[in-house]
């Protein structure tokens, strides 16, 4: 097998955005970062050197990492921090994986910046290319954010107060935040095509916040993959995506001669409640024609409302697994062990040396059955390495400590006698494990992008309000669901995804929306070797940084 080298060099860099300078993190002073391409089945090595002062570690989002979790990236949870001046080399292979997916730093909320595209050439034709209509192109869409401070800092001063979420000031489409926002009528990222042409748009949303519905005036888009991994084709005006997801998509340039200024606005805007509309901003782009040189000033969106959970569910539940013969879909059909957990945000009482400002005096904090993560001082992966988790040692609740009603919006409930702590989900190699990720509406309905490292699960139910152990599983797909790496949980509802535990190591499990994971919305999920040397996690690197 071929193996692929890069170097990644963080660092900061000035970039002129909203009317005035910026200094940001960056990987070789890109905004966003570099694109990795690699083919699948390569060995993948990349050599990160950390120049700022800063601690960093980088993930690939979505990479399997198949026994080389030390590779997998978030601060301790797999690694410790590489330290200014030091260097890394994460080495990995890529197989039997395909698609569209992203890298970012995870550490702290770094990746606000330090994030890009890692695209995966199959080793087979694209089973949805029509032989008549090649693809052209690729365009490459990612979503991201800016912020009015250094980001670094939010977590610290979040966690010291209690506060709630830093909001963003824009969203941005390849770093651009496009001519809605101050200053920005010149950072507009525009995408060039040609009549007649089919191009492959690869959708990355990277940003920090909320799940955004994007979509393309008078265009028809396809999805064909989602988390790199192919779909049966459907069309669509718009989709919904949420942090930590990419989906790629088919797009026909065919509306020019019906419209002279052949430039079509693109935008992405949050799905959020109306009950707490807290971000409100559209990023725009366009798709321009080259056969024509001007801009258009018609500014028609094509997207849906902000509030528009029917959009968002339809959308949704129209994603399936391609289930061929080529490409089966393995979901397990019977179960060893089903978990299920609240995902919550709550207010926790204000300890008593501080002062908080969160929400009449409390602090805002987030848990998974009453379990508030802690990041631990070193690897949890070491730690699990050198001396075993135990299944006995995990501790982590399967059932919910308290049960009310939780999305029935009951406030009084809203202190849920969170515990600090580590605990994470062990299980024996080879289990087939069922989570059901149930919403609570303690503060109020809210996204959980919920993302799981080291594996692709399935999604096979959703549904809003609390899910019921008699019922609902009778409802499940066990015939192409989707196959993924990051679920939207429905707001006010509950996702219930299936994992075969095939890679030994300890995996995050986190909200992929950055202020949750911080407020301790996150759990480990532990996955000890099997009896063959294949099942075995591999040896840690030499040059694996130290805490
Ligand atoms: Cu994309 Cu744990 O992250």
């Amino acid at each position: 097998s071929v193996t692929r080298r890069f170097r990644f060099n963080l660092e900061w860099k000035k970039v002129n955005r909203l009317c005035t300078t910026k200094r940001l993190l960056t990987v070789n002073g890109q905004f966003p970062g570099p694109t990795i391409t690699v083919n699948e089945g390569d060995d993948v090595e990349i050599k990160v050197t950390n120049r700022v002062a800063n601690n960093t570690t980088i993930h690939w989002h979505g990479i399997k990492q198949k026994r080389t979790g030390w590779a997998d990236g978030p601060a301790y949870v797999t690694q410790c921090p590489i330290g200014r001046g030091q260097s890394y080399t994460y080495k990995f292979t890529v197989a039997e994986q395909r698609g569209t997916l992203l890298w970012h730093a995870h550490y702290s909320w770094q990746r606000a910046s330090v994030y890009g595209a890692f695209i995966i050439n199959p080793r087979l034709p694209y089973p949805f290319i029509a032989p008549n209509r090649p693809i052209h192109a690729e365009i490459p869409i990612i979503f991201g954010e800016l912020w009015d401070k250094e980001v670094d800092d939010f977590e610290a001063t979040m966690l010291a107060t209690g506060a709630g979420a830093a909001i963003s000031v824009a969203y941005t489409i390849n770093g651009l935040p496009g001519p809605l926002y101050p200053c920005s009528a010149k950072d507009t990222y525009t995408a060039t095509v040609e009549y007649g042409k089919t191009y492959m748009i690869r959708v990355i949303n990277a940003a920090l916040g909320d799940e955004l519905f994007f979509s393309i005036a008078k265009h028809t888009l396809t999805v064909v993959e989602v988390d790199a991994v192919y779909t049966k084709p459907f069309t669509t005006t718009a989709i919904m995506i949420a942090p930590g997801q990419t989906t790629t998509l088919l797009l026909t340039a065919d509306q020019l001669p019906s419209d002279p200024t052949a430039t079509f606005v693109m935008a992405a805007t949050p799905y959020v409640t109306s009950i707490f509309p807290f971000d409100n901003s559209t990023t725009m782009g366009y798709l321009k024609y080259n056969t024509t040189g001007t801009i258009s000033k018609d500014r028609t969106q094509n997207l849906p409302k902000m509030e528009d959970t029917k959009f968002a569910t339809t959308f949704t539940n129209r994603i399936k697994s391609l289930a061929s013969s080529q490409y089966p879909c393995n979901v397990p059909k019977t179960i060893d062990r089903r978990v299920i957990t609240t995902i919550s945000l709550n207010l926790q009482d204000c300890p008593q040396n501080k002062t908080c400002t969160g929400y009449d005096g409390k602090m805002f904090m987030a848990s998974m059955n009453n379990q508030s993560f802690l990041r631990p001082s070193t690897s949890i992966l070491e730690t699990h390495y050198r001396t075993g988790l135990g299944t006995g040692s995990s501790g982590f609740p399967e059932r919910p400590l308290n049960k009310f009603d939780y999305t029935g919006g009951n406030a009084s409930t809203m202190n849920t006698n969170m515990e600090f702590g580590s605990r994470v989900i062990v299980v024996p190699y080879g289990t087939k494990i069922e989570i059901v990720l149930q919403g609570t509406n303690l503060l109020a309905p809210e996204n959980h992008p919920i993302h799981i490292h080291g594996h692709n699960f399935y999604v096979v139910g959703t549904g809003f309000g609390n899910f019921d152990e008699s019922r609902d599983p009778k409802g499940y797909n066990l015939v192409d669901p989707p196959e993924r790496n990051t679920v939207g949980v429905p707001m006010g509802g509950w996702a219930a995804i299936r994992i075969e535990a095939d890679n030994p190591g300890v995996w995050f499990v986190h909200c992929h929306f950055e202020p949750h994971t911080s407020w301790g919305l996150a759990t480990g999920f532990v996955v000890q070797d099997g009896p063959l040397p294949s099942q075995r996690l591999l040896p840690p690197p030499k040059d694996l940084p130290a805490c």
